[in-house]
């Protein structure tokens, strides 16, 4: 929120814009962001300029933009000290590679580079630039930097760029950009003090050495979580089985294999928290025997002894004293009935349930769709969007139900 003394709590945001081909889309990230209330000036890079002119950012922010660290003019209206202190919120998109590798190292050749590192403003990074480059271990080392020192990244999509190839590298649409910033800034301190416990990705069965059963799991919606709480100002224990994703700056991770694993670190360190979120495709069913050495194809037909695995979720619930309890339903038929069955049977203060049957959502992608239930009988859409619009919506929706 603002950190002026204005009753209205209108978040500023300074918008950087760097040189790459996603700059043109900046006139309709201005216009995004002012349509959700937010206060925006905008910084230029010199490179910025060959893509987007200031003439039409001027036009759509209302305000001059602000372009060069050594214009005496400029810095008698705002300079870029006061720029630094004025923002809330630094949002760089599109972030090249160059700048990313900037603000990675704390230099301030420019006035972008100099107001972030004057600012104690929340830094949220929208890259764009050539796949290549983003996957460069050098730009993914400068990313790991910045997440760690607390930014937030958004994106980069992946599809078709400008130079023809094809990868991760897109700057994220305008719209999804504003929507994501707005649903972090609305987060914002609603868990200050509070401690959450969240399970993510999938657990992981051995049969033997080299074979495991699993579930579809990317963890993205459970990292997602983990984030938005953090924004949300909780202390957040992170329990994951195997994924492919970085770890939220900020969370205490717990990386787990098996069910039983995941139990274990739940059963250590749950009695002390606030909030309960399972998110986490446990297995359900586990080897009763795992051989130690690799199993030989020997036979036409195997049969695999199986027993059930612990419910982690319904063990929380069942504590004496115990945290706000959320649960999570995948269900490919009936959602609604199967959801609140989970809710009631699991004794679960609230559970957010999706349709897997519905194509592009949930498992692997980067967006889902969600009904919410609670133990009040209040029930809740939750439409198409992002994992971590979603993501911020249910912590909200947490944070009224804690009161
Ligand atoms: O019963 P079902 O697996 O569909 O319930 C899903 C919810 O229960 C999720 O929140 C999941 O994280 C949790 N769960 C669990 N332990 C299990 C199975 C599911 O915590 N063994």
């Amino acid at each position: 929120m603002s950190n002026n003394n204005s009753s209205q709590q209108i978040t500023r945001i300074v918008l950087g814009i760097t040189g790459g081909i996603a700059a043109y889309k900046c006139p309709d990230l201005v216009r995004r962001l002012k349509e959700r209330q937010f206060d925006v000036r905008v910084v230029m890079t010199a490179a910025a300029k060959e893509f987007v002119t200031p003439m039409a950012l001027q036009a759509v922010s209302g305000f001059p933009v602000h372009d060069e660290l050594f214009d005496p003019e400029a810095e008698a209206a705002m300079g870029h000290i006061d720029l630094a202190k004025w923002a809330d919120i630094f949002l760089i998109a599109p972030a090249s590679a160059n700048t990313l590798a900037k603000l990675a190292h704390g230099e301030a050749d420019n006035l972008l580079t100099t107001s972030v590192l004057a600012s104690k403003a929340r830094l949220i990074i929208a890259p764009a630039m050539n796949q290549q480059m983003w996957a460069n271990e050098k730009t993914q080392r400068n990313i790991r930097a910045l997440e760690t020192g607390g930014a937030l990244i958004l994106g980069p999509g992946v599809g078709e760029q400008a130079c023809g190839d094809v990868g991760a590298g897109r700057m994220l649409e305008p719209l999804d950009i504003a929507e994501r910033v707005e649903s972090l800034n609305e987060v914002s301190g609603v868990l200050a003090g509070k401690r959450v416990m969240i399970t993510a990705g999938p657990t992981v069965e051995a049969i033997d050495p080299v074979r495991y059963i699993s579930n579809h799991s990317s963890g993205k919606m459970g990292y997602a979580l983990a984030r938005a709480a953090i924004a949300a100002g909780a202390e957040v224990d992170l329990v994951s089985g195997p994924v492919n994703i970085h770890t939220p700056a900020g969370a205490n991770i717990f990386p787990v294999k098996s069910a039983k694993e995941m139990l274990e670190v739940v059963q250590n360190r749950v009695s002390d928290c606030d909030i309960f979120i399972g998110c986490a495709a446990v297995a359900d069913y586990s080897p009763v025997d795992v051989s130690s050495q690799k199993i030989k194809k020997n036979d036409e037909v195997m049969t695999l002894k199986l027993k059930r695995n612990p419910d982690i979720l319904a063990w929380v619930a069942a504590q004496k004293v115990r945290p706000f309890v959320v649960g999570f339903a995948a269900e490919s038929e009936k959602l609604k009935f199967y959801a609140e069955k989970k809710l009631n049977n699991k004794k679960l203060n609230m559970i957010c349930a999706n349709d897997i049957s519905c194509e592009g959502l949930g498992f692997n992608s980067d967006n889902n769709q969600l009904l919410i239930l609670d133990d009040k009988g209040q029930e809740k859409n939750l439409q198409i969007a992002a994992k971590e619009v979603l993501a911020a919506d249910i912590i909200k929706e947490i944070s009224y139900r804690l009161g």
